[in-house]
């Protein structure tokens, strides 16, 4: 195998070789583009291919592509033994949609099953750093978040007792471009309903946008770039963070009436809203992340506001708006 060596900060840096499941989803696409650049060998694992990725693979010769459901663990024990770090972003995701669209079983198998499988893999072949995204602790009762709990508590399993260097980002609601929404045509195998590109791209259909429950329900939404900075920040610490869960918020949230108010403060229009009942598998909460470790173990404090993350969000929505009308 390869080693790039590149010189900053007069200190000479070993680049890494990180495989990243999940690479061109939403996040992945953000991590791989921004670890691309800083010049590490980046390995995209996915059932589709993006034209992100496809494009970052034409510009970068460090980004490689290979289309895998990486529960098919023969094939992808033959790209673990090439590489060193491991982000491990593919899953299933959607609260409602695990129960109303995709099957239990197949959620579980890839988000438990298939994830204990490679934290085990990582551990056969001396992983350096694997990291893995959970969400927020919520009383909620569906097929993801139950599944991203359980990996949660199987990964510091995996710290604790197998000595192995996985450190779990807990994300709030994540948001900005590429993010995809229900009707969205870019073949991707997943597309579920978040909030952000649904009040976007309803309102660029002139449709009126659905609010599930009163909107009184709070989360933290995180720009995606923040995301990517503390990723980063946590496959370059050194030390092993133990059963530390990285928060990534701020420990502020924003209710789905306040997500409306800064749509319409950015774009200077009334939204027409329809109230509607819960969707299944959720009911009313309020998130709230704990920034300290965060700034304790990765000195990062959150940088995007909600109204500077909407600006830069925006024109991509209206870019996709625009190509899914042209004729
Ligand atoms: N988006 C958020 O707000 C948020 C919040 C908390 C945690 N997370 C976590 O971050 C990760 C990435 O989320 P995202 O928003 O980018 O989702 P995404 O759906 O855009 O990306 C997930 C990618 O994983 C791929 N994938 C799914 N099953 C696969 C399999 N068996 N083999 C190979 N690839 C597979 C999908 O094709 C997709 O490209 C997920 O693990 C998610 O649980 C996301």
């Amino acid at each position: 195998m390869k080693l790039k060596i590149k010189k900053r900060n007069n200190t000479m840096e070993i680049k890494k070789n990180i495989i990243i499941t999940g690479g061109c989803g939403f996040i992945g696409s953000h991590i791989v583009e921004n670890l691309a650049k800083k010049g590490n060998n980046v390995c995209v694992v996915d059932l589709w291919e993006s034209i992100e990725i496809k494009d970052l693979k034409a510009k970068n010769k460090s980004v490689t592509f290979k289309k895998l459901n990486f529960n098919n663990f023969e094939e992808f024990e033959k790209i673990i033994k090439e590489n060193d770090h491991l982000i491990h972003l593919a899953a299933i995701l959607g609260t409602s949609e695990t129960i109303t669209t995709y099957d239990i079983e197949d959620v579980v198998r890839t988000n438990i099953l298939g994830t204990t499988k490679i934290l085990k893999l990582a551990k056969k072949y001396n992983y350096k750093k694997v990291l893995l995204p959970t969400t927020p602790d919520v009383t909620w009762l569906n097929p993801y978040k139950i599944t991203k709990q359980a990996v949660e508590r199987i990964a510091q399993l995996f710290n604790k007792e197998y000595d192995l260097n996985v450190t779990c980002l807990k994300l709030g609601n994540i948001y900005g471009p590429r993010e995809r929404w229900l009707d969205a045509k870019l073949n991707a195998p997943f597309n579920y309903q978040k909030i952000i590109p649904s009040f976007i791209m309803d309102t660029l259909k002139n449709d009126e946008i659905t609010i599930y429950g009163d909107g009184t329900q709070k989360s933290e939404y995180i720009y995606v770039d923040d995301v990517v900075e503390s990723f980063e920040r946590a496959l370059n610490k050194k030390e092993n963070m133990h059963t530390e869960v990285i928060h990534v918020g701020r420990g502020t949230n924003n209710s789905v009436i306040d997500i409306i108010e800064a749509l319409e403060k950015v774009w200077n229009r009334k939204l027409n809203k329809n109230f509607v009942k819960m969707r299944p598998g959720e009911h009313k909460i309020e998130i709230t992340l704990n920034p300290e470790p965060l700034k304790k173990h990765l000195d990062y404090e959150l940088k995007w506001s909600l109204e500077e993350g909407l600006k830069k969000t925006i024109p991509y929505y209206e870019e996709q708006f625009r190509l899914s009308t042209k004729k």
